[in-house]
């Protein structure tokens, strides 16, 4: 007999990516919640910038997108506004994909422990920009990737999963290259781990 714990399928979790830039990683977990590598579902893009790569593959796959412009209204105000828009799609986890904003206090409290973010350095090391150039130049042994929980502070939270790798004789390119690969695999790492947890 089949039981029927076996046979209830849980909700997939509800999520929001925020992007500003290329969205590869956007699209690695888009990819990712049609294969069903991970039970998630992406139900809006949320992205600061009017021409990046990842609106257009959230037309492609019919994810609705909210564009946000810091640039000609308060943050206070606009946070506001992305807040109620949001509360209409009941998102049980927010993820950030090369979102290149820091979120205000009062959007952090209000998806306290929803939001994660994935770094392309071995935190607490190398926070914010250029990382991996900047940990190149410092010739670190290792470089890597986080996934983190977000906080009021920039990349900065508890770490879900770190991942590093030896340096080597690696290019700057090659090294870039292989965090890029840590990231995209971590980050549905996380996104399981708290699925699982839900
Ligand atoms: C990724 O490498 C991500 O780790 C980094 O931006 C890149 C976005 O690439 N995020 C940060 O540096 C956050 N502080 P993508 O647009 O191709 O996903």
């Amino acid at each position: 007999m089949v039981s029927r714990r076996n046979t209830i399928k849980k909700r997939a979790l509800r999520m929001a990516i925020f992007a500003s830039g290329t969205g590869t990683n956007f699209k690695n977990i888009v990819d990712a919640s049609l294969a069903l590598k991970i039970n998630a579902q992406v139900m809006v893009l949320v992205c600061n910038k009017k021409y990046a790569k990842a609106l257009n593959l959230a037309k492609h796959h019919n994810i609705p997108t909210i564009i946000i412009d810091y640039d000609n209204i308060n943050k206070e105000e606009l946070e506001h506004n992305l807040l109620k828009e949001l509360a209409k799609y009941h998102l049980d986890l927010i993820c950030l994909a090369g979102f290149m904003r820091k979120l205000s206090p009062l959007f952090v409290k209000t998806y306290h422990n929803k939001i994660i973010n994935v770094h392309p350095s071995l935190l607490p090391k190398y926070r914010g920009l250029k990382a991996m150039e900047r940990a190149y130049e410092a010739k670190e042994e290792k470089m890597g990737a986080t996934v983190h929980f977000v906080d009021d502070g920039l990349d900065t939270g508890s770490i879900i999963i770190q991942e590093a790798f030896k340096v080597g004789n690696r290019t700057l390119e090659e090294a870039i290259a292989k965090t890029h690969e840590i990231e995209y695999r971590i980050y549905l790492e996380a996104i399981n781990i708290i699925e699982g947890e839900n």
